[in-house]
């Protein structure tokens, strides 16, 4: 079985001339699940990793259960005015203007040690801004995970040094 079978492209979506990766398929598959996870995991036991930070909103699917696999707490970063309590936020770049994602300021404590994870690593635009949450509450990003990279969009470049692992690229 190789993975790439439980991921469906739709052409057209969300716009003309995009095609969608479309995970729904694989996330149907317990088996497919589990083997991903395999994937996501490679490596990382031994990393002390204290919290997963997981992005709204395909990336909590993978997220926490990496969190609950790496015995490490679940943080989300959300969307604007989705969370209750204290949040720093950063904006990052769309296609045509911007956009901002937040994280409680209680959710990161300065030297715990952070694995981002979201679903696709695209532009990068997303990720770069998550990391900006974690290091201005102090965190130290271990690695950026993602289940795939588009990598002819050139998102590792906007990560600078950081680490970036996906196991799917296309
Ligand atoms: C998608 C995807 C990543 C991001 C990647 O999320 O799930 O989070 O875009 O793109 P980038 O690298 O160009 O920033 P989207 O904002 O569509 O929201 P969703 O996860 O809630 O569907
Ligand atoms: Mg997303």
């Amino acid at each position: 079985m190789t993975l790439n079978q439980y991921i469906r492209d739709v052409q057209d979506f969300p716009k003309e001339g995009v095609m969608f990766k479309d995970i729904t398929p694989l996330l149907n598959n317990p088996k497919a699940v589990r083997e991903c996870m395999a994937l996501l995991l490679n490596n990382l036991r031994d990393r002390k990793i204290d919290k997963v930070v997981g992005v709204e909103s395909r990336g909590f699917f993978f997220a926490t259960l990496l969190a609950y696999e790496l015995n490490a707490g679940f943080v989300p970063v959300r969307k604007p005015k989705k969370l209750p309590f204290a949040t720093v936020s950063a904006s990052y770049e769309l296609e045509y203007g911007t956009d901002t994602l937040e994280v409680h300021t209680d959710a990161i404590k300065p030297g715990d040690r952070i694995l981002i994870h979201d679903d696709v690593l695209a532009t990068g635009g997303t990720a770069a801004a998550v990391c900006e949450l974690v290091e201005k509450l102090g965190g130290e990003i271990v690695q950026c995970n993602f289940l795939m990279e588009l990598s002819f969009l050139n998102g590792r470049e906007k990560l600078g040094n950081r680490e970036v692992y996906a196991p799917l690229v296309y």
